[in-house]
């Protein structure tokens, strides 16, 4: 063991001893100093190197260890012989030497080794992880150093980040599962509101990747470009409580049928009432909403500005320009651009002026509506 070590250990018992007001007759002065020079001797200090459960060593900069305790040979399996005779980076992991050199590197220059790991081969072939405390005596030239094998807490650990990233791809299947599920529902909800009016619910999916569009643009986040790209196919779900007589009247609606009509926004939103998920949350304030005008002329309550949900702006304008372009019992397709148009001059009135800006960004990106 280093000299300083030895003169440390001898240091503090003396002064235990005094702490603790031991009697200081001459006999035990005597026998105080008899064992102080044995605990100083060499063969105290080898004693311990030897008896360490931990792997004890004295390197040489050479590459070669000079000395070896016993807990080497039972940890790695080799004879001392074989362990001295070979410079130490051939026992080292092939992915460890690089950092194995730069650590001795390191030590070379006076640093200590407060902490390192790396692999040792052992003499059945397998490797042991092994964390290392060393510090440098220059002057001769030598490394002192302590390792302990990790390997068992290295293979629980391991065993943990296993088991731990299992979990969460069971998670991430169940995810997917339960969203899936959600969709699919929701996408049989929103045909169901259309049945009547519309078998395939193709003007409620448009209405969604319009939708879902217009909100990216506007920078909302994915969760909820995703969120609105499925709660805006339940817009007009309140429609499955309209009469038959007044929402396939191929006339023109009198007065009581327009109120009747209107009435679809608060039966949607009070289907879709007190939902537990953000997207039955998101679907219902998009129903009772989605007739509302930016002026505050819209119904059903007369909302205006930034009272109205931005999501309930968005679809507005989406359901807007859907219908438009697209063919229904009582009008024939407007084209692309009279759509575009007809929309931007209601911008500020019947739409958010934030939202046709998106829309036509939009418009603009895809060239095509159909897109
Ligand atoms: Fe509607
Ligand atoms: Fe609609």
């Amino acid at each position: 063991m280093p000299p300083p070590l030895k003169s440390s250990m001898a240091g503090n018992d003396k002064n235990d001893r005094k702490g603790k007001g031991a009697p200081k007759g001459e006999a035990f002065i005597e026998g105080d100093q008899q064992q102080a020079t044995e605990l100083d001797s060499a063969s105290f200090g080898a004693q311990f190197f030897d008896l360490s459960l931990d792997m004890c060593c004295v390197a040489g900069f050479d590459g070669y260890f000079k000395k070896i305790n016993a807990a080497f040979e039972s940890t790695l399996g080799y004879s001392k012989g074989e362990l001295l005779a070979n410079p130490f980076l051939h026992f080292v992991h092939p992915d460890d030497v690089g950092a194995t050199i730069a650590e001795m590197g390191k030590l070379s220059e006076g640093a200590l080794t407060l902490y390192f790991e790396n692999r040792y081969r052992c003499k059945n072939g397998e490797y042991k992880w092994l964390a290392w405390k060393s510090f440098p005596y220059q002057s001769n030239g030598l490394i002192y150093a302590l390792a302990r094998d990790m390997t068992l807490v290295k293979n629980a650990e391991q065993a943990i980040r296993s088991q731990n990233e299992w979990l969460e791809a069971q998670v991430k299947l169940r995810t997917t599962e339960l969203e899936d599920a959600q969709d699919e529902i929701v996408n049989r909800l929103a045909i169901a509101g259309e049945f009547r009016d519309e078998e395939t619910g193709e003007h409620t999916i448009r209405v969604g990747e319009m939708a879902a569009r217009i909100a990216a643009v506007l920078g909302m986040s994915g969760d909820q470009v995703r969120l609105i790209l499925l709660a805006a196919r339940l817009h007009d779900i309140g429609k499955i409580g309209v009469s038959d007589l007044i929402l396939l009247k191929p006339g023109k609606l009198t007065n009581d049928e327009i109120a009747d009509m209107r009435r679809h926004a608060t039966l949607g939103g009070r289907m879709l009432s007190n939902g537990r998920t953000p997207l039955l949350q998101m679907a219902e304030r998009i129903a009772v909403t989605h007739h509302e005008w930016f002026d505050g002329t819209g119904y059903p309550a007369g909302l205006a500005g930034d009272e109205i949900p931005i999501e309930g702006r968005i679809v507005a304008l989406a359901d807007v320009f859907d219908a438009l372009t697209n063919d229904r019992p009582y009008k024939s397709a407007w084209t692309q651009d009279a759509a575009i148009t007809e929309i931007s001059s209601h911008s500020g009135t019947q739409f958010d002026p934030r939202v046709v800006d998106a829309f036509l960004v939009v418009v603009g990106e895809t060239g095509s509506l159909a897109a």
